[in-house]
């Protein structure tokens, strides 16, 4: 494929400053043993906003080749806006990319297309990659099929995206999430490579053979090399597996 594997752990709301900072080490202990190589796929956590600073300053001090997400910024870059936490602030961080339009945000906060697009631009002002989350339900995949409401969700979030800019899109059905029923590989492959069409319709065909696209929803060490296995699909961005040091090391050491 020529895209260099990333394995994302979205921990959502668990872990507190001081258990994200053992959990880094622990992880970096555990794939320390094997000697795993780095160079073969990416890590990146994505912990709390609480999280950040604590493991930020660990990853730079043990030299620990994992990269730093956040998992939400807002539209604004500074300002009387109480609660919310903005691009250029995760950017001083050594944020690398954050997490936008997943399915939880979309349900729980109401976030819509309009936001998740108005946040994408903010991420890209900022310098930061958008790791763009689309899925659909469960009622969705009866009423519409598989891809029709993740290929809509992420037309609307790439407009007025420039040609060229570097993205990550996540394919999360919904009913996947978090429920031990993931899709198949050939599901995930049909909407990852239909996304993908969406990347090289927008940004380009360089773009769209570069940017990595993710699945997720229910991923475990032991259907990760199923996924991977699949042309279009990249990587994977892990919920409850990327909260226990075994077997999120596992998923990290997948072998194809
Ligand atoms: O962002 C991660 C996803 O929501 C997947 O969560 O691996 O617990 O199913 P899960």
């Amino acid at each position: 494929k020529g895209r260099t594997a990333l394995i994302a752990g979205n921990w959502k709301m668990n872990l507190d400053h001081l258990q994200a900072v053992a959990f880094v080490q622990k992880l970096h202990w555990a794939l320390k043993d094997v000697k795993h190589d780095f160079d073969s796929v990416d890590v990146t956590v994505f912990p709390p906003f609480t999280d950040l600073r604590s493991v930020q300053t660990l990853l730079d001090a043990d030299k620990i080749p994992f990269g730093l997400g956040a998992q939400d910024l807002s539209v604004h870059d500074s300002g009387a806006y109480t609660g919310e936490v903005s691009g250029a602030f995760l950017k001083k961080l050594d944020v690398s990319s954050v997490i936008i339009g997943h399915s939880e945000r979309r349900e729980y906060h109401a976030e819509g297309d309009d936001v998740v697009a108005a946040k994408v631009q903010a991420a890209l002002r900022n310098g930061l990659v958008p790791v763009i989350c689309v899925g659909e339900t469960s009622e969705d995949l009866e009423k519409f099929g598989a891809s029709a409401v993740p290929v809509g969700q992420l037309e609307k979030a790439l407009e007025g995206v420039p040609a060229g800019a570097e993205i990550v899109v996540a394919y999360e059905p919904v009913w996947a999430i978090g429920s031990g029923q993931a899709a198949t590989p050939e599901q995930a492959q049909e909407v990852c490579q239909k996304l993908r069409g969406v990347v090289i319709d927008k940004l380009g065909e360089a773009v769209g053979a570069t940017t990595r696209v993710l699945y997720g929803g229910s991923v475990k060490s032991s259907n990760i090399a199923s996924f991977l296995r699949e042309p279009d699909v990249d990587g994977a961005l892990v919920g409850g597996a990327s909260l226990k040091v075994d077997e999120f090391a596992s998923i990290i050491r997948y072998q194809k």
